[in-house]
């Protein structure tokens, strides 16, 4: 019986840089095989100064470790972690499509709303990679204990077919670990942090269902409650006593069950909240298919390609219609179905 196979090393392709952040940089790449075999996946190129921090690196590593089973149709998978020279990468599943922040942002610019349902059909999307992931367990049946910890809209990815991917499992705890010139931790996206993240507390599942909350109130009315100011120390006093208003009095169309919904995952209180992301997910899932035939991949796909036809592949036209920034119009899908009330050089890295 064969034991083990030693595996050419892998040669990745570069084709281009997707985004550069503070943390990392993603590519997108190129896997290369044996005859033109070649398999465009993302690569996520953590920067050296974190890589070279043993805490970090510890951390990362662990996590990366931790998740590298989590197989599921709305997580964005991880096929790789590897070293090149002094930085760690990851391999990914390369998504095409747009962040759920980009999605958010392009209805701010066409003065668009996103509409009720497919905003929720989105988050539902992510409860359920959670749910996949809250209730993860090792070949020996343990229950892994794993939370995100950074779900935002950043790390949500709509593809151009209409599938939600959360990304970015099993980093944030590893940032966390990191400290900026002052000693302070380096936080994530303070805005989306639950009460407990925000007072440096131990965290669990019941933390990513918070930050799923303020994810789903952004995604309907635009507006994050807690981001009111540059001053992170002030952001995270929001997050653990600002009044969150209903979010009925930014947006009036948004059905009382589905603010109730939103209400008791921002319930501060732990115990008060949705306790699993199976019962967040069922409450979702109720509220968009118990009387009707809600939206499914296929409606999201067809409203991406109205959204941003600049990525229709088979729209012979899609430059033409790339909108700038005072371009106003109206989407005929929206007002068909959901009725709105207004409104580098070519390099190579081996592992
Ligand atoms: N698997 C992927 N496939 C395609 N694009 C991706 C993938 N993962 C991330 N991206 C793109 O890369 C961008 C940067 O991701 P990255 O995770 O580095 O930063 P971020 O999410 O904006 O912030 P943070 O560092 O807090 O996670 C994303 O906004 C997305 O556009
Ligand atoms: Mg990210």
């Amino acid at each position: 019986m064969l034991e083990i196979i030693k595996i050419d090393e892998t040669i990745y392709e570069i084709v281009r840089t997707v985004a550069r952040g503070g943390m990392a940089i993603v590519y997108e790449a190129r896997q290369l095989g044996v005859e033109g075999f070649a398999k465009t996946v993302a690569i996520k190129m953590i920067l050296e100064d974190y890589s070279n921090d043993p805490a970090f690196r510890e951390m990362f590593v662990g996590e990366a470790k931790l998740v590298a089973d989590l197989v599921h149709q709305n997580i964005a998978q991880i096929y790789q972690l590897g070293r090149h020279g002094n930085s760690y990468f990851m391999v990914m599943e390369f998504l095409s499509g747009k962040t759920v922040a980009e999605f958010t942002a392009r209805h701010k610019q066409l003065n668009w709303q996103v509409p009720i349902e497919l905003g929720v059909f989105i988050i539902s999307r992510i409860c359920r990679g959670l749910e996949y992931a809250h209730r993860k367990r090792d070949r020996e049946g343990r229950l892994l204990g794993i939370v995100h910890r950074d779900v935002s809209p950043k790390n949500m990815i709509i593809t151009t077919e209409g599938e939600v991917k959360l990304t970015d499992f099993g980093i944030a705890k590893a940032r966390f670990f990191m400290r900026d010139e002052e000693g302070e931790v380096l936080m994530g996206k303070a805005e989306y942090m639950s009460p407990e993240q925000a007072r440096f507390e131990t965290t669990d599942a019941r933390s990513d269902l918070f930050s799923l909350g303020i994810c789903l109130y952004e995604v309907l009315t635009g507006v994050n409650v807690f981001d009111t100011s540059t001053n992170v120390h002030e952001v995270l006093e929001n997050v653990c006593t600002k009044v969150i208003p209903d979010p009925r009095e930014y947006r009036p169309d948004i059905p009382p069950d589905l603010a109730k919904i939103i209400m008791r995952a921002l319930t501060r209180e732990r115990e008060g909240r949705y306790q699993t992301a199976t019962e967040m997910v069922y409450d979702l899932e109720y509220f968009m298919y118990h009387d009707r035939y809600g939206p499914t991949i296929m409606t999201l796909h067809k409203y991406m390609m109205e959204l941003f036809p600049e990525t229709d592949p088979s729209n012979p036209f899609a430059e033409l219609f790339y909108p700038d920034s005072d371009t106003e119009t109206t989407s005929s899908y929206t007002d068909n179905l959901f009725p709105l009330e207004d409104e580098d050089g070519k390099t190579y890295s081996q592992t």
